[in-house]
């Protein structure tokens, strides 16, 4: 077993093990990727107080995201396609949250489906949907996460037609996929995925296949995606699902307070500060740096989540600080579990506890709950929007 002290060591054995689309796809922005990449360096653009002489003893990363008890404020965010990554990806995912004590969302575009989840774990987690023009079928995915018993419903937002990600489309990315000369020719270097895949419980999307009639094959995201996404997506449709689902609800891919305000106003439970990992609108604000403005308007009325760009505990820290109430990981621990599996997905989570339970304790902090904007010290023109 390889020393893994940093989310890069998971990320560089993950690139060698999984075959070039499924990475591509993990690893691309769309377009120019301006806003994939800011995702990530903005949140160096934030500097840590450091505090010297406090009692550190007794520290702790634990906390609630809706509600919920957390063992950090770290869920896993919802993935399209991660059982491609890593025979029964969804599966092994799910059981590292599990197991770490922070939540597990399920993408609508996985490849284990909400029952495969539900009955591996036992334990109820959150799920994502995507809004489909076929409300039937939207309404069987709702009722199956009630049955599955998910916690929470974590409504997508920024996704009614997709973002352009060059490599998928030159890569032809597909779930299973094609077998062309140049896939052959990749897949033929990645024994170990290959066998690990041929014993998965699935290799189809699994919340879509055999639950659409007509459908039988959904294997081009691209062209699922425009042929079943609602692009008619408005605010009363949102509340509308609300109240179908009847539980707790998550809106995500909120950027700008005006849509924030909209969000309280449906009476969501959260929102997650997001641009769906710069895959959406290239040359849109960093989740971080839209981040300041969005809690300076609702902050005090709706717990304000964000993801984006987390590749370390330092990067937990400096979001929450500024005033998120939890963050989420997508890539981070994608790496991991096509790394490692299932322990993969937990070395990712005990990297980032690790570093954000050190960070914290230099930062003169024993508890996430205490964190705030005076443990920051942030540029005047961060985001435009705030500054210390
Ligand atoms: C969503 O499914 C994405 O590919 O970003």
């Amino acid at each position: 077993m390889p020393v893994i002290t940093n989310i890069d060591d998971l990320k560089r054995i993950y690139r060698r093990r999984v075959p070039r689309m499924f990475y591509d796809y993990c690893e691309s922005g769309s377009w120019t990727e301006q806003t994939f990449r800011e995702n990530t360096t903005d949140y160096e653009q934030i500097r840590l107080r450091q505090r010297v002489a406090v009692d550190m003893t007794g520290r702790s990363t634990a906390t609630q995201m809706i509600g919920q008890d957390v063992a950090m404020p770290v869920a896993l965010a919802p993935v399209g396609l991660t059982g491609m990554q890593n025979a029964d990806g969804e599966i092994k995912a799910a059981k590292a949250a599990l197991k770490f004590g922070v939540p597990f969302t399920l993408s609508t575009m996985s490849i284990n489906s909400i029952e495969d989840v539900a009955e591996a774990t036992n334990a109820p987690f959150w799920f994502q949907l995507y809004t489909m023009r076929d409300t039937d079928y939207v309404s069987r995915l709702i009722q199956r996460a009630k049955d599955a018993k998910c916690s929470a419903l974590v409504i997508t937002l920024d996704l009614q037609i997709l973002g352009q990600r060059h490599k998928d489309i030159k890569n032809g990315l597909s779930a299973p996929p094609k077998l062309t000369p140049s896939t052959i020719a990749n897949l033929a270097t990645k024994w170990t995925w290959g066998l690990e895949m041929l014993r998965a419980k699935r290799r189809e999307f699994g919340n879509i296949v055999g639950h659409v009639e007509g459908v039988s094959d959904a294997a081009d995201l691209g062209a699922w995606t425009a042929e079943q996404f609602d692009p008619a997506l408005d605010w009363d449709k949102v509340a509308k699902l609300k109240e179908q689902w009847g539980g707790k609800v998550i809106l995500k891919g909120i950027l700008d307070a005006e849509d924030a305000r909209m969000a309280l106003k449906v009476g969501a439970d959260a929102i997650i500060v997001s641009n769906h990992g710069g895959r959406q609108l290239d040359g849109a604000l960093s989740s971080i740096a839209a981040l300041p403005a969005i809690l300076d308007a609702v902050g005090d009325q709706i717990e304000v989540h964000v993801d984006g760009g987390i590749r370390s505990g330092q990067d937990v820290l400096k979001a929450m600080a500024l005033g998120a109430k939890g963050t989420y990981i997508g890539r981070a621990f994608i790496y991991g579990l096509g790394a490692m599996g299932q322990a993969g997905v937990t070395s990712a989570l005990e990297v980032i506890h690790k570093e954000l339970d050190t960070s914290m304790a230099l930062c003169g902090e024993t508890s996430v709950k205490d964190l705030g904007r005076h443990n920051l010290l942030v540029p005047k023109d961060f985001g435009g929007v705030w500054q210390d």
